[in-house]
């Protein structure tokens, strides 16, 4: 389906976290049977592109980023002949499939790390990063970096969890594997790759000690962007060029100067690359410490992108996937549950980019509250708990993996009102929302006014014009508390995006370029209080946005 690769860029994206998205054998676990009788509904939702976080054999200390076989589907998902009837069948309903690329790390259950960890004399040897005595750095997931190794008698290096032994990039056979597994997933018919963690890959010589005070942050000079992560990249992009498949890294804790390095010039080796300045608006890397949500961190971290990249790159848009916790419980409000929900659907997909939509949010899912850590399944859930502020309360402690937790987006998707919300007709592998009975696709597909279809209409409306697809992007009134404010403008036609994040109605204050200038609203999320393609005169006294109000408006 690759004729240009520039498909990416009129695409909204859909991410599937297959174990929680649909059960289609009936043992608790979502898989590719599941998959497969919901890409009708997919198409329903507008989406032209999937992105499947991993789908490989793992032991699922990291749910899937512990890859034991790249060139494989796991069993509980499926078999590689149901991934390629996903694949087909997603084609011929003009829906794209990219794969999860993870290859900073293995699962210590890897073939490769079984022998790499037998001797120091044998062909895996140097697949990993084996040394005497570790250094001072700390991993992101599970306590210390470095793990000693009785068989080998050596510490290796894991910058996430202990059982993800990080490969050793430096060493050109690994290079030649990656390129391998590109090279299977192409050859199946996949049209590209978001790549897990793909700016750690490359780590300084030496490994120094970190001298930062905060742990993870200190030492990651070391191994972000490192000494010739470009090099490298040039070498996978060569693969996927011969495909024409798009290259989507993710990037954690990069910044414009760092991702444009990635995305422009010569070298250009990703299409795109997911930032993170958006998704500390109410926090302070993401688990550690919760702050109350700041709309104007939020807008200036969406501002800084989409000014940044203007002409130059190309942005990706998402406020949720498995990392994160659901966004109407962070930034918006449960209580004004749809409200909030299509606001943010709002305030995102209008932006300049492309959209990644997680499943679930588009029926506004939100965060679970479960009573003790044991019910959590996340490793980092467990090590935050585990880990810092030990001398607060336990209610303070599992308060805090209630607001932060990964499992918040990795409960199953609610599809009706029936048993286990229609996920599983066994037991469900993790907990499924309690809300799901007023939450769920069946109930949200029969009103014309809920999230799912307002994330419809925006979907919609967004690939129908070239103005909201390609214009340049403006905010107005930066420091407002309440407002987001932006237009999209391209070729004399300008669309104004005004959403409240108040919970009470507000008089907002218009930019003064459009005093007098007549709008045609074009989409609210407060559908029964005002007539689409109404004129307004947006100036005109006691204007006020409901809480929550979300509009799009044509200027004309
Ligand atoms: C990425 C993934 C995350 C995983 C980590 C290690 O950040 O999105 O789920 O835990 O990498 O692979
Ligand atoms: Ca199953």
């Amino acid at each position: 389906m690759n004729e240009s690769r520039d498909w990416f860029k009129t695409a909204v994206f859909y991410q599937i976290w297959v174990r929680s998205f649909k059960d289609g054998n009936g043992d608790g676990i979502g898989d590719l049977y599941g998959v497969y009788d919901k890409l009708e509904y997919l198409q329903s939702l507008g989406v032209n592109a999937i992105w499947f976080s991993p789908l490989y054999p793992s032991p699922n200390a990291d749910y899937g980023y512990d890859i034991s076989d790249y060139c494989n589907i796991h069993p509980e998902y499926g078999d590689l002949d149901q991934f390629q009837k996903v694949l087909d069948r997603a084609h011929e309903l003009g829906i794209r499939v990219i794969m999860d690329l993870v290859v900073n790390h293995t699962s210590d259950e890897h073939p490769w790390f079984v022998e790499s960890r037998k001797s120091g004399d044998n062909p895996y040897s140097d697949y990993y990063i084996w040394r005497d005595k570790p250094n001072n750095w700390s991993s992101v997931l599970e306590g210390k970096a470095w793990e000693y190794d009785e068989s080998r008698g050596q510490y290796y290096l894991h910058l996430f969890a202990r059982k993800q032994p990080d490969l050793n990039m430096d060493n050109p056979k690994v290079r030649e594997e990656v390129k391998k597994i590109l090279r299977f997933w192409l050859e199946m018919g996949v049209d590209g790759f978001r790549e897990d963690v793909i700016n750690f890959i490359s780590k300084k010589e030496g490994l120094p000690n970190s001298l930062g005070i905060l742990p993870i942050i200190g030492e990651m000079r070391y191994y972000k962007d490192g000494p010739h992560i470009h090099e490298y990249m040039q070498e996978f992009r060569d693969v996927c060029n011969e495909y024409n498949a798009v290259q989507i890294g993710e990037g954690p804790m990069t910044t414009v100067s760092s991702a444009l390095k990635y995305l422009t010039g010569r070298r250009k080796s990703l299409d795109m690359m997911f930032s993170f300045d958006h998704m500390t608006a109410d926090c302070l890397f993401t688990e550690y410490l919760h702050l109350p949500f700041k709309l104007v961190r939020l807008k200036k971290a969406f501002s800084k992108w989409q000014y940044s990249l203007e002409g130059k790159a190309w942005n990706t848009l998402y406020l949720e996937n498995h990392d994160h916790p659901r966004v109407i419980s962070r930034y918006g409000s449960e209580k004004h549950h749809r409200e909030s929900g299509t606001m943010l659907a709002t305030a995102y997909l209008f932006l300049k980019g492309t959209p990644f939509i997680y499943q679930g949010q588009e029926i506004g899912m939100t965060n679970i509250r479960l009573s003790s850590i044991d019910q959590y399944k996340d490793v980092s859930s467990k090590n935050n708990f585990y880990t810092y502020h030990l001398k607060d309360s336990i209610e303070s402690r599992l308060h805090r993996i209630h607001l932060s937790s990964r499992d918040s987006s990795r409960t199953p998707v609610q599809w009706d009102g029936s048993r286990n919300a229609g996920f599983s007709e066994g037991d469900p592998w993790f907990t499924v929302n309690p809300n799901y009975v007023s939450v769920n696709v069946a109930k949200q597909d029969a009103e014309a006014d809920s999230i799912l279809n307002y994330y419809r209409q925006c979907i919609r409306i967004r690939q129908s014009s070239p103005a909201l697809l390609f214009g340049e992007y403006r905010e107005y009134y930066h420091g407002d508390p309440n407002f987001y404010v932006y237009s999209r403008s391209l070729d004399g036609e300008t669309y104004l995006i005004i959403c409240s994040f108040a919970r009470e109605r507000l008089p907002v204050i218009l930019p003064k370029q459009f005093r007098g200038i007549r709008c045609r609203l074009i989409l609210t999320n407060y559908p029964r209080e005002r007539e689409q393609g109404r004129e307004y005169d947006l100036h005109s006294p006691g204007f006020r946005l409901y809480p929550y109000e979300a509009m799009v408006l044509r200027i004309s």
